[in-house]
């Protein structure tokens, strides 16, 4: 058990380093999702229940966006203030109103 816990370490290390580039590791995974401060917490946190992509197809101002993290919250969305403050931002660089 702990050796496979090991190995399962290490592969995601290796994973990750051979993705490179920090913040661009998940940019094939879901290309909807632009490049940003916040984009991997919200993608961790906001594909709990669904595909986090969802998201692409809104658009909000700030308070619009908090509005919908605050909703996404109440269904059972786990995270700390900080980052769904995080998310909030992310969303409001990348999804604003047109
Ligand atoms: C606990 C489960 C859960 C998590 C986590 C979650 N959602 Fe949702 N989300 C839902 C459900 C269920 C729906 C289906 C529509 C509804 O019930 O309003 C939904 C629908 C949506 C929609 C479609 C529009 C709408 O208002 O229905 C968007 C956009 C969305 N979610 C964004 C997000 C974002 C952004 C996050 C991360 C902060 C997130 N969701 C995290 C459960 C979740």
């Amino acid at each position: 058990m702990r050796v496979n816990g090991l190995i399962a370490l290490l592969t995601l290390g290796l994973a990750a380093s051979i993705c490179g580039a920090g913040v661009a590791a998940h940019t094939d995974d879901h290309p909807a999702l632009p490049d940003g401060p916040g984009r991997d917490v919200m993608i961790r946190v906001c594909s709990q229940c669904h595909d986090p992509e969802l998201a692409a197809d809104q658009q909000f101002d700030k308070a619009g966006w908090k509005d919908l993290v605050d909703k996404m919250a109440s269904k059972g969305a786990n995270a700390t203030e900080a980052e769904f403050d995080q998310i909030v931002t992310y969303l409001s660089t990348a999804f604003p109103v047109k």
